[in-house]
């Protein structure tokens, strides 16, 4: 028996290169190994996006993200996530067993406090809602970056609680985190977010990528001065796209035999070779919307078949006959 992986990407805008190092290709490179369960976190993104023209066009975007990376619906269980509203009522359950505690220690609601912001009660109930889509599908690992670590732990905090009072009903997930890519940085250095300003979206146009590329932020060494490869911003990106030429580019690097201009443009040359595939197939599905939403419509089916016949056994578990 495959073991079943579950991820999810929130529609709140383009997707960077930090979202598919960090989560996206784990997915992609997964399927056929596990039973794999990939949706959009919609529901997630209401406390960020309230303009609904934006959030249906984020979730079509994503949709397309997925698809265009390689994400085969034949293969992998592909939905929105509120295609299935079993996962709001697996939360309000999930939030009888959830301790205060825990969830106010979670860095994003941490962080909301921190800065002054108003905080709404899903930012608070946030990791809740995660448990839920993790939780109503038993996946047994979750490809996720460094940042949502927390979230993945809470969840088996929570799987945890309820187990205890009702017998093993749920799976304890595991977070599936490859350290190389768990934070990817962004052109300052700082990890890659949109709300830092300092991404690089899988889908610029050629020249917003060459305008970008050029911006990374670096000190102030000459071209014929040594450098650190492991200090640098470009080198960071080169060991994400420039494989063969990584050898040769730190000698140079180490050698003063490099400028960070130069740098720079064969990153450029090597992120286009790597990303006009996934520019092309995105291009193909700008142009054929009913496959995409033909591809939502049997992935919900099929998630839904699973979150059913899930939420059926934990009602019967607490006393709430379906
Ligand atoms: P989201 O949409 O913020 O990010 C999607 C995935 O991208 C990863 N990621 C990164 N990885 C490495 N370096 C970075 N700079 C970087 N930025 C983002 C995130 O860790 C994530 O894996 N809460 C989730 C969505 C979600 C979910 C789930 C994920 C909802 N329910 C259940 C897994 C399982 C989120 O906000 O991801």
């Amino acid at each position: 028996m495959k073991k079943r992986l579950l991820a999810g990407v929130k529609p709140t805008g383009d997707i960077h290169i930090g979202n598919y190092f960090g989560a996206l290709r784990q997915m992609v490179e997964s399927q056929g190994n596990y039973e794999s369960f990939v949706f959009i976190a919609d529901y997630h993104a209401l406390n960020q996006i309230q303009n609904p023209k934006e959030l249906q066009s984020g979730i079509l975007e994503t949709a397309k993200t997925y698809l265009a990376c390689g994400i085969d619906p034949e293969k992998t269980v592909l939905f929105r996530q509120s295609d299935i509203s079993e996962v709001l009522e697996l939360m309000w359950i999930l939030n009888s067993v959830a301790p205060m505690g825990i969830l106010q220690r979670a860095h994003a609601y941490k962080d909301a406090l921190t800065k002054g912001k108003s905080v709404v009660a899903a930012v608070f109930n946030y990791p809740v809602l995660m448990a839920a889509d993790i939780l109503l599908y038993d996946a047994d690992v979750v490809p996720v970056g460094q940042d949502q670590k927390q979230h993945i732990e809470i969840t088996e905090d929570i799987a945890q609680s309820f187990n205890h009072l009702y017998g093993k009903v749920f799976k304890i997930p595991e977070p599936f985190i490859n350290a190389q890519v768990a934070v990817i940085k962004g052109l300052d250095g700082q990890k890659m977010s949109k709300s830092y300003g300092n991404t690089i979206k899988l889908f610029e146009t050629e020249s917003s990528l060459k305008k970008k590329v050029m911006s990374i932020v670096t000190d102030s060494k000459h071209p014929d001065e040594p450098k650190n490869p492991e200090t640098c911003n470009i080198f960071a990106f080169h060991k994400l796209f420039s494989g063969t030429q990584l050898k040769a580019l730190e000698k140079r690097y180490k050698e003063g035999d490099i400028s960070y201009k130069e740098s720079k443009e064969i990153l450029f040359e090597n992120m286009k070779i790597f990303l006009k595939p996934l520019w092309e197939r995105k291009h193909e599905l700008d142009a054929n919307p009913t496959f995409v939403e033909k591809a939502l419509m049997m992935g919900a089916e099929k998630a839904r078949f699973v979150a059913k016949k899930k939420l059926a056994l934990v009602k019967e578990k607490i006393g709430i006959a379906s």
